[in-house]
């Protein structure tokens, strides 16, 4: 099958209340990856994409290797997705690419660092919209700003800032203005390993990101066939990160979204649940602690095999605790031109 429109994979998520994981994807061990996890899952997959990895492997290499995983897989639906697109050209040449799916992240300027005024954010993205869904593609959008900073992208607004959260009231007016298909998010999650500032202030132990869940309830509830998008969500597991750390890393302070949470997000209309830092952790561990205890060995594709196996275990994990295992081979996967058609509708929201 060819690869599907990432709005479709959404409805069936909403159909059957679960979450799909979005995992970003920069070379050919984390693609294979993530098909081995949907293989033995039996999920349906969403990669994604980022301008930074378009920077460190070619777009043209990404493209072909996501070409070679949808004809390995011909019983999983794929979608590929660029995720946080800084401007109007950057999605026009993603759809030009033939990703069925994009970000128009218009909650920041083009620089991927300065906060933008809600009115930019509304064009930018309602322009994307508009190129996107005659070729059948999804469309993502982002109100409100995460916090940290990875890449080079990202405001660098502190991991406990609450000024910059998704408004519950403002969310309706932007889903209809712009006509998206999800909706992206900032309830408190950030991007990386370093999510939070809370400490216990008898024990002194460090505690979970303030997440603002109520935003995720308060949206489901005014708007319940909204796909929401939780940015942020690696879990960051404390085994992945002590792995790291007995084999010479250096991490110290590290926290994530814990998965009930995400789970709790799911159960009130988040669909699509983004995790990089967690397969970042998963090889780092695997490679360190084979080179620790293989010093004489030089080949790479003997760390990159545990690397890869570590990403799978992870990515596996995810799929079962938001649902999307079991799902693969639930419905006749739609192409671009049966989305067309359904674009033709006006947008609901
Ligand atoms: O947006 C955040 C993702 O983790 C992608 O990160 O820009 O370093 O590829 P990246
Ligand atoms: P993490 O850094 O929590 O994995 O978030 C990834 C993300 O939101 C990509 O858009
Ligand atoms: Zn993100």
């Amino acid at each position: 099958m060819p690869l599907v429109p990432m709005r479709q994979i959404l409805d069936e998520a909403a159909i059957g209340g679960y979450g799909v994981g979005a995992f970003n994807i920069n070379n050919m061990e984390q693609i294979q990856a993530i098909m081995q996890a949907a293989q033995e899952t039996k999920s349906p997959v969403i990669m994604q994409v980022s301008r930074g990895a378009l920077k460190y492997a070619n777009r043209l290499y990404l493209r072909r290797l996501v070409d070679a995983a949808v004809e390995l897989n011909p019983d999983i639906p794929i979608a590929l997705h660029l995720d946080h697109g800084n401007s109007f050209e950057t999605c026009k040449d993603a759809i030009e690419l033939g990703f069925t799916s994009v970000m128009m992240d218009g909650s920041l300027d083009e620089d991927g660092k300065t906060p933008n005024s809600y009115e930019k954010n509304v064009d930018v993205t309602r322009r994307v919209v508009e190129i996107a869904h005659p070729a059948g593609v999804t469309v993502e959008g982002e109100l409100g700003c995460l916090g940290g900073i990875e890449d080079g992208h990202g405001a660098g607004i502190a991991v406990d800032d609450t000024e910059h959260l998704t408004d519950p009231d403002q969310a309706g007016d932007f889903v209809e203005k712009t006509g998206i298909d999800a909706l992206a998010v900032a309830i408190g999650t950030s991007h990386g390993a370093y999510k939070s500032l809370r400490k216990d202030p008898k024990s002194g132990k460090m505690l979970p990101p303030a997440l603002a869940m109520e935003t995720i309830h308060a949206i489901h509830e005014k708007m319940p066939n909204c796909h929401m998008v939780m940015h942020g969500s690696s879990s960051v597991p404390k085994e992945l990160v002590d792995l790291i750390n007995q084999y010479g890393g250096d991490m110290p302070g590290t926290y994530g979204i814990p998965v009930d949470q995400i789970q709790d997000g799911i159960k009130h209309g988040v669909r699509k649940v983004n995790v990089d830092t967690d397969m970042r952790l998963a090889m780092t561990g695997a490679i360190r602690k084979y080179m620790n205890e293989n010093p004489a060995k030089f080949d790479p594709r003997d760390y990159l095999v545990p690397a890869r196996a570590a990403a799978a275990e992870m990515y596996k994990a995810r799929m079962i605790a938001f649902g999307q295992a079991g799902h693969a081979s639930d419905y006749a996967p739609k192409t671009l031109d049966d989305l067309k058609t359904l674009y033709g509708e006006p947008a609901t929201a």
